[in-house]
């Protein structure tokens, strides 16, 4: 479409009047979508942020469970660049075609390049003095009720989780949650059978 048209229909003195001010406009209007878009591509380079979190749970979480369990499981990280096991080098571009716009992706992707290159908190904060979790929560602990307990003292874990290593009660929370998720992957396919 050709929007010269309208223009060339206006009278002479008009155009001639109101010259100046349609070019200040259209300043104006350069100027805000400058503005503009330089606000949209500062949003798209943010690096993690709480609105990936947010995106993955409420888009993805039905189908892949937890963010950084799959990335640090499943996702690999060559020279800087996220793969995935079935998209290696089409990583980046495989996301933009599954279930995401082109800016929500670029989130998910430095989300999940973050969680697939940060240790889990079990492996550096417990991991010096006890086994990795899966042995840990193999050799020490039962479930009861859906709940951990200690195998020798019977103890439910948490009330020993609360007196150990002056965990705060975010950190009791946040690995007893890891220690249980653990504990339900052994035990639950054994009280299948
Ligand atoms: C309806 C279920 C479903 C939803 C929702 C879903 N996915 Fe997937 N996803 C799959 C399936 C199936 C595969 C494996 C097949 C494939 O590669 O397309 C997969 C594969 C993947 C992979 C691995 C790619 C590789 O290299 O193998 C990643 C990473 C992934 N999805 C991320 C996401 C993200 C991020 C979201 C949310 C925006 C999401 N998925 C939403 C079903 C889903
Ligand atoms: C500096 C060594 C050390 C570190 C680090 C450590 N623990 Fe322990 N932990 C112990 C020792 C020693 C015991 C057993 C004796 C006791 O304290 O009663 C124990 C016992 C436990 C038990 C009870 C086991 C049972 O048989 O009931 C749990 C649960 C536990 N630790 C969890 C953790 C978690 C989770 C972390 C990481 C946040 C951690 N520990 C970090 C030394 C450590």
């Amino acid at each position: 479409m050709n929007h010269t048209y309208d223009v060339h229909l206006l009278p002479l003195s008009f155009k001639r009047k109101h010259l100046q001010s349609v070019i200040k406009l259209i300043l104006m209007i350069s100027l805000i979508s400058v503005a503009f878009t330089k606000k949209v591509s500062a949003d798209e380079v943010k690096p993690t942020g709480p609105d990936a979190q947010k995106i993955w749970d409420k888009t993805c979480s039905s189908c892949h469970g937890n963010s950084a369990d799959i990335a640090r499981n499943y996702l690999s990280v060559v020279d800087g660049q996220l793969q995935g096991p079935m998209h290696k080098t089409t990583f980046r571009k495989f996301l933009t075609n599954h279930y995401l716009s082109e800016m929500k992706a670029d989130a998910i992707h430095s989300m999940l390049l973050t969680q697939a290159t940060t240790k889990p908190r079990y492996e550096v904060e417990c991991s010096s003095c006890h086994k990795s979790a899966a042995d840990f929560v193999r050799e020490s602990f039962v479930l009861r009720k859906g709940l951990l307990h200690g195998k020798k003292s019977g103890t439910p874990t948490r009330y020993f989780l609360e007196k150990h290593r002056d965990l705060k009660k975010e950190d009791v929370d946040f690995f007893m949650n890891e220690l249980t998720v653990m504990g339900y992957k052994i035990y639950l396919p054994q009280l299948a059978r």
